[in-house]
């Protein structure tokens, strides 16, 4: 099989509507597993999200957005209180079926979970230090993207992270042999290797955003497999009061 390109006319069995509801609920909750093993949070936390919130000096505001079954604002919550830094969670997802699976989680009480997405949370007028995304981007289509991360941009004040998997042979392989132990009764064979198979490489990722905002994202692999999309809204202005152009 190539992995040369995209291949978006996979879809992931997770987002059929009519999808078996206990694999479903499953899967979800395996997320925290898999997320912990995976997607490099950790490091992202140590260096980029708590410098950023320790130097707001207030509590801030963090929206996860498309947080699915919630393990990785939950996990975000509690790192930052263990490092004493105050801060309101939320995770925000428009499918019913993965904030319930949220709602069900042991989570503290800075955390709290929605049924809604990006677009509805900007109308309601609502607005965060930090917005961040996991896993997010590779689900959607290029138009859907470029709305998704137009959205994110809007919502923060202060910086957005989109974390997600960046496509290669060597991913797949390794996650295919890696996946066997935790996949019983889940969808986190298929999905996780057509996940791949739909992931973006890091110029590919660039250039979309480029298109979305010129010189506003940096598309960075902070690990093995991953790709973080960052943005610190005021950026393109500061770039370009420093006589950069904004085409
Ligand atoms: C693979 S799941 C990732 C879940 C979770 N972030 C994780 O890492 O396990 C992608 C999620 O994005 C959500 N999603 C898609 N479009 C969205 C949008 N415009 N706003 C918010 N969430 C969205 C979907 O409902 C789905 O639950």
């Amino acid at each position: 099989m190539s992995l040369t390109a995209r291949d978006t006319a996979l879809r992931e069995l997770m987002d059929d509507p009519d999808c078996d509801p206990e694999r479903l609920r499953a899967t979800l909750r395996r997320f925290d597993t898999v997320n912990r093993l995976v997607s490099g949070w950790g490091g992202v936390y140590t260096r980029r999200i708590r410098p950023f919130l320790a130097g707001l000096g207030r509590p801030a505001r963090v929206l996860d957005l498309g947080c699915g079954g919630g393990d990785v604002i939950v996990r975000l919550a509690r790192m930052a209180a263990r490092d004493g830094i105050p801060a309101g969670w939320v995770g925000a997802d428009p499918d019913a079926r993965a904030i319930e699976v949220a709602a069900e989680r042991d989570a503290p009480a800075s955390v709290r979970f929605t049924r809604a997405d990006s677009t509805a949370i900007l109308a309601a007028g609502e607005r965060f230090d930090l917005v961040v995304s996991n896993h997010v981007l590779h689900h959607l289509d290029t138009a859907a993207l470029v709305s998704f991360t137009a959205d994110s941009r809007a919502l923060a004040t202060g910086l957005v992270l989109h974390g997600d998997i960046a496509r290669s042979r060597l991913a797949y392989a390794l996650y295919a042999a890696g996946i066997t132990p935790l996949q019983r009764g889940t969808f986190l064979r298929t999905d996780g290797l057509r996940s791949i198979r739909r992931s973006h490489t890091p110029a590919e990722l660039q250039r979309i955003l480029d298109a979305e905002s010129p010189r506003t994202w940096r598309v960075a692999t902070p690990a093995p497999f991953r790709l973080l999309a960052e943005s610190r809204p005021g950026f393109e202005t500061a770039h370009r009061a420093e006589g950069g152009s904004s085409d």
